[in-house]
């Protein structure tokens, strides 16, 4: 457990029923005179878009529209897209999108000059500072991106995905609206709610875990465990859903008091090298990772039971408890049918020495994890899930 500990915070989070209509205020109090709006075609398809749209012209500012955002992009793409909104300028950033929209936005936001790059920020975080303030709008539930200092890219010479972390990147105001995540497919509601999952049990379980972090990341994991399949697979669950979204922003704020472990580690690999989702490589890594980390955290997954289980019925030994914990994962990733091999998302078996000793590299997350995991343990791992 950390001894010292921060938590960092956006300026304002609005949460709760049409909480999109505080975009309005947000830009009007804050002065802002041309606004540079993040989205993708995805969020568009879906209709989602004029939602943000309205507001942003409701406040009288002038703006454009960034919309070419892949999912889960690379540094250059990231760094294109940030180049352009350099030139256009902005003294007002609002992103509207999943992860991949959000962490392109805090990228731009502080890439607006020209002292560094991204690779300048892949190998030295410390140069990034914020140069315009921003607006983030979840509509998956989700990375909690909207709350953290983190932005990953893809590298593609390296076919790994990095994490970019800087204070400056933490949002300053956050929109929560479950009407953004009413439609989302089921599919990726599955992968990015099991996302939100493994940021609270790692962020609970981690090394780093600490007071600050616990708070956020037991209350996301008993709004998830209790109410994720619910949420994804019924259109008309709009409490389950809101519950998800809260739940997620606070798996966010519990990355940035603590962080997570070995299973978003060994996920980096699956998402640089094979374009796996993030959340669905965290899906497959996520029960044998845990399972592998049980020795080393059996207390702290037996609180998880005490706190977020409300059967009557109360299982009383701590082993019994940790696997009620991990029965859960497997079924929850079964329930929301996401694949469960790597087999099945195109990863061939001789590819498991490089993936372990890609997966390796990630020390920044593996150095949080509560049990060491060597190479052989990553090759294992991988090879459980093949
Ligand atoms: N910064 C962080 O702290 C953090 C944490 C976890 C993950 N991530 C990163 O976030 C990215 C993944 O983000 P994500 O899982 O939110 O998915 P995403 O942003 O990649 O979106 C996936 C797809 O879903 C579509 N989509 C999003 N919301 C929709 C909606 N409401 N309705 C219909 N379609 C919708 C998008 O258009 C896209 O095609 C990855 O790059 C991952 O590494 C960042
Ligand atoms: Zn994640």
């Amino acid at each position: 457990m950390l001894t010292t500990y921060s938590l960092k915070m956006p300026r304002a989070v609005y949460s709760g029923e049409n909480a999109m209509e505080n975009l309005t205020a947000i830009l009007r109090a804050a002065g802002a005179k041309r606004a540079a709006v993040f989205t993708d075609k995805g969020i568009k398809a879906a209709g989602l878009f004029p939602l943000v749209q309205n507001a942003v012209e409701d406040a009288r500012v002038d703006y454009y529209v960034l919309d070419d955002i892949p999912p889960e992009p690379d540094c250059d793409t990231v760094q294109g897209l940030a180049d352009r909104f350099r030139e256009a300028g902005a003294d007002m950033i609002v992103a509207c999108g999943g992860g991949s929209v959000l962490d392109t936005a805090k990228l731009a936001g502080v890439l607006a000059t020209r002292d560094y790059t991204v690779r300048d920020l892949l190998e030295d975080p410390s140069r990034a500072r914020k140069r315009l303030p921003a607006v983030l709008i979840p509509t998956t539930a989700g990375t909690g991106a909207e709350v953290t200092p983190n932005a990953i890219v893809a590298v593609p010479e390296k076919a790994l995905k990095a994490g970019i972390v800087s204070d400056a990147m933490v949002a300053d105001y956050v929109i929560l609206d479950a009407r953004l995540i009413k439609d989302l497919p089921p599919r990726i509601a599955a992968a990015t709610g099991v996302d939100a999952l493994a940021h609270c049990i790692e962020c609970y379980t981690g090394n780093k875990a600490n007071p600050l972090s616990d708070l956020y990341a037991l209350e996301g994991l008993d709004l998830i465990l209790n109410n994720i399949e619910k949420a994804c697979l019924d259109p008309e669950a709009m409490a389950e859903k809101e519950r998800m979204q809260l739940a997620a922003c606070y798996g966010g704020l519990a990355i940035t008091a603590s962080g997570t472990t070995a299973v978003h580690a060994l996920s980096y690999p699956l998402g640089g090298r094979y374009h796996i989702p993030h959340g669905v490589s965290n899906a497959v890594l996520l029960a044998p990772v845990i399972r592998f980390n049980e020795p080393a955290c059996r207390d702290r997954l037996a609180r998880v039971y005490d706190r977020c289980c409300h059967e009557e019925e109360r299982l009383r030994a701590p082993e019994e408890k940790s696997a009620w914990v991990i029965a859960r994962l497997e079924e929850i990733v079964r329930r929301l049918k996401i694949p469960t091999s790597l087999r099945e998302l195109g990863v061939p078996a001789g590819d498991l020495d490089r993936l372990a000793a890609a997966g390796m590299e990630v020390q920044r997350l593996l150095v949080n994890n509560p049990r060491e995991v060597t190479l052989e343990d990553a090759k294992k791992l991988y090879q459980e899930v093949l």
